[in-house]
């Protein structure tokens, strides 16, 4: 059974002032979370977790990231503007962006965060636009020799990084044109709980940097291991094993004797996944071939279990020891069928009104959200160790929805 960090009563008294849904981030789940990844790699001095904004883009998150030691990995001008609010600055940040505009480059550049050449072709571009800056990384696409899983892809069809070929160019090119310092990046898995994919990542990693040693007389002093550290979404999911990744890219480390290469990784789900709620109350119930629970919040409030068929846990608050003895589709609103936040799922019997809370909606969550069908971004809301709620962004109302538009 997975638990939740508030009670029932905690939860109708917010929302008996703040309307379904919402998002409730748990502070204190997040802070030690960021903790045990940070702790997990202390071997390596300067070991980096540049948190993946586009998963949890609040500042106020960002903020508490930065004091457990977190920098931000951001992929736009918005990021990077988000980043900078929560007092994040220079090298505290990592611009990874594809098919990238040159006023992007140019913030980035401004603020002295990292960049990360998503293209071979941008080398250019870059010079021209803003000029080069004294540290480059630029982003491997390994193609075949990797697999990808399901929700990021196959990496010889993403559309992301640069071949070996590209970035030995990428490296030789920027050396000539006086980079001085350089990095190395990769992102090939998303939501891998399996040690071994991050630690064969690390091996791909360590290889080029000892062949872009030893053939371009190049030193690359930070690899970055991309993001994809997954989280438990089922109950009976295992967690992914910290140590087991850690110590198998240590072990790596050493073998390929990489002393002096500080380590980075860009994970967002693995971060705030797990510490982040979604609130609904059940608003119908029908019958017709199957049993619907209508619910306030729709797919453009989550849309995993939409886009992906992405199980997310769903506990009804106050009825955690009753059986699950009915299976209802829990939907929305929306007029798409696939606006199911579970289908055929068994719970508790379900009466209208009764709070729903869907697990592990941390990342990707609210952060994908849409206005299809004129639906309102929710409140999310922080949990603060004292057990008070914080709002952090307010919900969005009819005004905001209407103002860009010309009436
Ligand atoms: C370049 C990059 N880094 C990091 C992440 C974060 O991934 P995750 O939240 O699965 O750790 C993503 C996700 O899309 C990404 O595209």
């Amino acid at each position: 059974m997975k638990s939740v960090p508030f009670t029932a009563a905690e939860i109708e008294s917010l929302i008996a002032q703040h309307p379904t849904p919402l998002y409730v981030y748990d502070e204190a789940g997040i802070r030690a979370t960021a903790r045990k990844l940070i702790e997990a790699f202390s071997w390596n001095e300067g070991f980096k977790e540049y948190f993946a904004v586009k998963a949890l883009p609040n500042p106020r998150v960002l903020g508490i990231l930065r004091e457990e030691g977190c920098g931000a990995d951001c992929s736009s001008l918005l990021e990077l503007l988000l980043a900078e609010r929560a007092g994040l600055s220079g090298e505290e940040i990592m611009f990874t962006s594809n098919d990238t505009p040159i006023e992007e480059f140019a913030k980035a550049k401004e603020m002295g965060a990292l960049i990360n050449l998503d293209a071979l072709e941008h080398l250019d571009y870059l010079e021209k636009g803003v000029g080069l800056p004294d540290f480059l990384s630029v982003r491997y696409n390994p193609g075949p020799l990797r697999e990808g899983n399901a929700i990021i892809g196959k990496p010889e069809e993403a559309k992301f990084g640069m071949t070996r070929e590209q970035i030995f160019e990428a490296y030789r090119r920027a050396k000539e044109k006086g980079v001085r310092r350089f990095g190395l990046h990769t992102m090939v898995a998303s939501n891998e709980r399996n040690a071994e994919y991050f630690v064969e990542t690390a091996r791909m990693l360590f290889e080029i940097v000892r062949d872009v040693r030893r053939e371009l007389g190049v030193t690359i002093e930070l690899v970055n291991l991309g993001g994809g550290i997954g989280i438990p979404y089922r109950p009976d999911d295992t967690e992914a094993n910290l140590s087991k990744i850690s110590d198998g890219i240590r072990r790596l480390f050493d073998e390929y004797e990489m002393t002096g290469v500080r380590l980075a990784m860009e994970c967002g789900r693995y971060i705030t996944g797990p510490h982040g709620y979604l609130l609904t109350q059940v608003r119908h119930l029908k019958h017709t071939y199957r049993e619907y629970a209508g619910v306030d919040a729709t797919m453009a409030n989550l849309m995993r279990p939409g886009m992906y068929g992405a199980y997310h846990h769903i506990t009804v608050l106050g009825k955690e020891n009753e059986a699950a003895s009915k299976a209802y589709d829990i939907v929305g609103s929306l007029c798409e069928n696939n606006d199911k936040f579970a289908i055929n799922r068994k719970l508790p019997q379900l009466q209208e009104g009764d709070i729903l809370v869907i697990h592990d909606a941390g990342a990707h969550g609210h952060a994908m959200g849409f206005n299809y069908n004129g639906k309102l971004r929710s409140a999310e809301f922080l949990l603060r160790p004292d057990r008070s709620f914080e709002m952090i962004r307010r919900a969005e109302t009819v005004e905001d929805y209407l103002a860009t538009l010309r009436l």
